[in-house]
């Protein structure tokens, strides 16, 4: 699908040119467009009639976070979401996936990209991307749609005014130069296809080993906030667990499954 904007002949060229970088990944549609609400609820509606779609879009209205928040999304980051109709694996695990795909994407391009529970990516301690994954399962049909919004070449002072509790970060700012966009998700998607087989498979355990290496969270004094009671436990992260929820010991001496909410 070739979008038709203002920006129409910018746009042509740059589809060419994504579609032409991925060529060799298991996509069966690469769809960019100007401007969407979110490119994961455009991402959930062509899955309805393929099996592997990538929508990117230049800016979103109404891009989503993890719990319900808001992300900002101006053009010049990277704002993508992957559509996968699947079979096998454990769902749980798709987040931590997908943060060590990102992180490993971003390392491959040299920078120091760690993780964050579940799967925020931080460079020197700034986020500098979020995932948001949200899995369907109708009967035998399971697919999963995987949110992904790099900072790349983001106004730095644009962000900073709306995520105010998060301190954030830009490849660009990092880097001290502009970072091509069309690197940034090939490298990513490079990394995500190669773990994808292992978990289709249920070889998890790279992938859990891998998230624990780069992990900023681990061996650390928590706080982790969530909507439900207790609203808060701190504690110190330990370990993550095989399905990806963190478990932390608390004040007394508890050991705790966190499978939801925001860590501090
Ligand atoms: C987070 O809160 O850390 C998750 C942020 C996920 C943002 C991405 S941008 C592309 C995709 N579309 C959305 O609406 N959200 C995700």
């Amino acid at each position: 699908m070739i979008p038709r904007d203002s920006t129409g002949e910018e746009l042509w060229r740059e589809q060419a040119l994504v579609v032409e970088r991925l060529s060799d990944l298991p996509l069966e549609e690469v769809v960019i467009l100007p401007i969407v609400n979110s490119t994961n609820d455009i991402a959930k509606e062509r899955l309805k009639a393929r099996n592997a779609v990538l929508v990117l879009a230049k800016s979103q209205t109404r891009g989503r976070g993890k719990g319900g928040r808001r992300w900002e999304s101006p053009p010049g980051g990277l704002w993508f979401s992957l559509g996968l109709r699947e079979s096998g694996g454990d769902l749980s695990l798709v987040p931590i996936l997908t943060g060590v795909a990102v992180a490993e994407g971003l390392r491959n391009m040299a920078f120091d990209a760690r993780v964050k529970w579940p799967n925020d990516v931080l460079i020197d301690n700034k986020k500098v991307a979020g995932i948001l994954v949200e899995p369907t399962v109708r009967g035998d049909c399971r697919e999963v749609v995987i949110g992904v919004g790099v900072n790349v070449n983001v106004c730095e002072k644009r962000l900073q005014a709306k995520v105010k509790e998060n301190k954030v970060g830009t490849l660009s700012g990092i880097a001290g130069h502009p970072v091509p966009k069309v690197e940034v998700l090939s490298h990513i998607l490079r990394g995500f296809f190669r773990l994808w087989p292992l978990w289709r498979s249920g070889q998890t355990d790279f992938v859990v080993q891998r998230w624990k290496e780069l992990s900023l969270t681990l061996n650390r004094e928590v706080t982790v906030t969530r909507n439900w009671r207790p609203r808060q436990i701190v504690g110190v992260a330990e370990d993550l667990a095989p399905d990806g929820s963190l478990l932390v010991r608390d004040v007394n001496g508890l050991l705790r499954r966190v499978v939801d909410g925001q860590i501090s």
